[in-house]
C-alpha cells in the first residue's frame, strides 16, 4: 500500500448536499478514495449519480459541505479562494463534455489562458505548447475562433489549455461526450498518449465502457456512493490495493 505521499488525491467523507426547497438530495455521500500518483481512474454510473458533483469538488470547482479532499500532500478543503485557485491552476487541469473555450479567443489565446492567470513567463510553457500544439494537430489552427473550428477540434484546444501548465492532475468530465464515435475515439486517443508521456494522473468520468476498460481502475457511482467496479477488475492493468 502506498503511503500518504505517493497519492495524487485522497477524499474522505466527502458529502455534497443541495437542497431544494422541501428536499435535500445527496449527491455525494461519504465518498472516499485514494489515487496514486499516474494512475488512471475511471468513474462510471448512471445520470443523476453524482459524478460530475464529486469530479467538480475534487478538482476545487465546488466545495463539499464536509469531508477532506488532499491533493499532493494538502488538503485543498481548508484553502482559501485565492489559494485554492492559485493551486488549481499549478496542480490540476480539467476538461468538460463541452469545451467550454471563450468564443471571442482564438484557439492559441484560449490554450495560453492558464498561463496568464497564474502569471507564468512565456519561456516556461513554450516548450509544453509545442508540445501539445504538435501532439494535437493543431498547429494550422491557432488564429481560429471556436466558431471556425470542428467540435473534434474545440476538444482538442480544451485539452491543450488544460495541459499547457503541466498539471500533475487531470480531471475529464465525459470529455468525448459531445463529439462522434470517430472523432471522440481519435480525441481519447491523443488524450491518453499526451497522459503516457507526461505521467499525469487522471481521473475521468465516461459512460463509455471501452475507454473505461483502459483505466487502471473503475469505479461506480450509484446514489451519491462511488465503489470500486469489481465486474471489471480483471481488466486491470495494476493491482493496486489501496482501496
Ligand atoms: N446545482 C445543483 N443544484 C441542485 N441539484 C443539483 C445541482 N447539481 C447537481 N444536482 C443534483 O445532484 C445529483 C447528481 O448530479 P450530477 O453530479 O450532475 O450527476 P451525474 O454527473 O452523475 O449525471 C442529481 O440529482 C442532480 O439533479
Ligand atoms: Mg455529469
Amino acid at each position: 500500500m502506498a503511503n500518504t505521499t505517493e497519492y495524487m488525491l485522497q477524499t474522505e467523507s466527502v458529502i455534497k448536499q443541495y437542497r431544494q426547497s422541501d428536499s435535500v438530495i445527496t449527491a455525494v455521500n461519504r465518498v472516499n478514495i485514494k489515487i496514486e500518483k499516474g494512475e488512471f481512474v475511471a468513474i462510471i454510473g448512471s445520470s443523476g449519480s453524482g459524478k460530475s458533483t464529486f469530479l467538480h469538488i475534487c478538482a476545487g470547482l465546488d466545495r463539499a459541505n464536509a469531508g477532506r479532499i488532499i491533493i499532493d500532500g494538502q488538503e485543498i478543503t481548508k484553502m482559501g479562494a485565492d489559494q485554492l485557485g492559485r493551486f488549481r491552476g499549478e496542480k490540476m487541469g480539467f476538461i468538460y463534455q463541452k469545451h467550454h473555450l471563450i468564443p471571442q479567443f482564438t484557439a492559441l489565446e484560449n490554450i495560453l489562458l492558464p498561463t496568464v492567470m497564474c502569471n507564468k513567463s512565456d519561456s516556461s510553457y513554450q516548450e509544453s505548447l509545442r508540445e501539445l500544439v504538435e501532439c494535437l494537430g493543431l498547429s494550422e489552427r491557432l488564429h481560429h475562433l471556436p466558431s471556425e473550428l470542428s467540435g473534434g477540434q474545440c476538444q482538442r484546444v480544451a485539452i491543450a489549455r488544460a495541459l499547457i501548465n503541466n498539471p500533475q492532475i487531470l480531471f475529464a468530465d465525459e470529455p468525448t461526450g459531445n463529439l462522434d464515435r470517430t472523432n471522440a475515439d481519435e480525441v481519447l486517443r491523443l488524450l491518453l498518449k499526451i497522459r503516457e508521456t507526461r505521467g499525469q494522473t487522471l481521473m475521468m468520468v465516461t459512460h463509455d465502457l471501452d475507454i473505461a476498460a483502459k483505466a487502471d481502475r473503475i469505479f461506480r457511482m450509484d446514489n451519491g456512493i462511488l465503489s470500486l467496479d469489481r465486474d471489471y477488475l480483471g481488466g486491470n492493468k495494476k493491482t493496486i490495493v489501496s482501496y
